[in-house]
């Protein structure tokens, strides 16, 4: 029992950037970051685990998040080594130190990982280390947007708030795996200037002196540096193994798969549910309108019985 009980406080999909943070930790101290911005805390659980490394060096934090959850506004107000930024990036990014590390998990679409890899280019003259969530399925191919009404119009593909994705599908459907209302995605995936691994594509191949690995589990995570980085080699040992591993493209899959198998039985059963709901409605309409009817009836039963006792009586004071 308890330990079932351990299993279901586990998030039933694994989203965080904390799933991998040996590998985030990894790469961070192949670069030897002392300074980290994270865009985009969330729950504040992957907040919690860089400041532990940075900690750790000395070092300095950098939040930037439009809606900081409790937590991290508790974490802000006790840690010294952490500098909340409450706003919205690229723009919330000019109040933000050049840093050592970037690491971006804000808003998955083509136009704001670009203008945040623009931004983090000029702060340097070799690029840091940069470090990006979602670069696999769903985001990597498809725009997803938490505010597009703050996106500047051309930057904003037609978009849905209420469909969703499944993989190996282009158009958004009805079910899949959606916002709810929390974020919206592009009606349709690939193509130009869509997705976050789209723009770091866009930006690598604009540069030319970058290296960008792919480790393909928990949505995707992408590791952009320069490939003259003093620390490069010490990444690519950090990263050789996980480049593209074939196991974990086919663990993410088959995990994707069963969500989306999960999702479509968890549909099923609302809809029935909303039948059934439908049904017994209509069933009290019918039972309401056979009630109101009988009591008519009831009604003019009794005005009938009532009139005839009437005549009795009349005919029994004539007769
Ligand atoms: C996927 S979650 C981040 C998850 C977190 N990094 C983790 O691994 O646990 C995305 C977060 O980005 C925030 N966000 C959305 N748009 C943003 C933007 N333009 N700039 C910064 N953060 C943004 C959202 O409010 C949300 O908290």
């Amino acid at each position: 029992m308890t330990r079932l009980l351990g299993l279901m406080s586990q998030p039933l999909l694994l989203h965080s950037l904390t799933e991998m943070k040996s590998v985030v930790r990894g790469c961070l101290e192949a670069a030897q970051a002392r300074t980290v911005v994270e865009i985009g805390s969330e729950s504040g659980a992957n907040t919690r685990e860089l400041l532990s490394f940075v900690g750790g060096n000395d070092g300095e934090l950098w939040c930037v998040e439009p809606e900081p959850t409790l937590e991290v506004e508790q974490l802000d107000g006790q840690e010294d080594g952490l500098h909340l930024v409450r706003g919205r990036s690229p723009e919330a990014l000019t109040a933000v130190e050049a840093c050592d590390a970037y690491i971006i998990d804000g808003d998955h679409n083509y136009w704001t990982v670009s203008q945040e890899l623009d931004h983090i280019a000029e702060s340097a003259e070799q690029l840091p280390l940069v470090l990006l969530h979602d670069v696999c399925w769903p985001a990597g191919r498809r725009d997803m947007y938490y505010a597009p009404g703050a996106l500047p119009a051309g930057a904003v593909h037609p978009h849905s708030w209420e469909l969703g994705c499944v993989p190996d599908r282009q158009e958004a459907i009805e079910g899949g795996f959606r916002g709810r209302g929390s974020f919206a995605i592009a009606l349709n995936e690939g193509g130009e200037r869509n997705g976050v691994r789209t723009a770091v594509e866009d930006f690598v191949e604009a540069r030319g002196d970058l290296r960008f690995v792919v480790v393909p589990v928990i949505f995707g995570l992408g590791v952009l540096y320069s490939a003259t980085a003093p620390y490069a080699d010490a990444l690519d040992r950090v990263l050789g193994s996980l480049e593209g591993n074939p196991l974990l493209e086919r663990v993410e899959r088959n995990r994707v798969d069963l969500y989306m198998e999960l999702l479509e039985q968890g549909d099923r059963v609302s809809q029935l549910g909303l039948r059934q709901g439908r049904l017994l409605a209509e069933y009290d309409r019918s039972l309401t309108a056979a009630e109101t009817e009988a009591a008519a009836l009831r009604l003019e039963v009794a005005k009938l019985r009532e009139s005839a006792r009437a005549r009795d009586s009349v005919d029994r004071a004539l007769s």
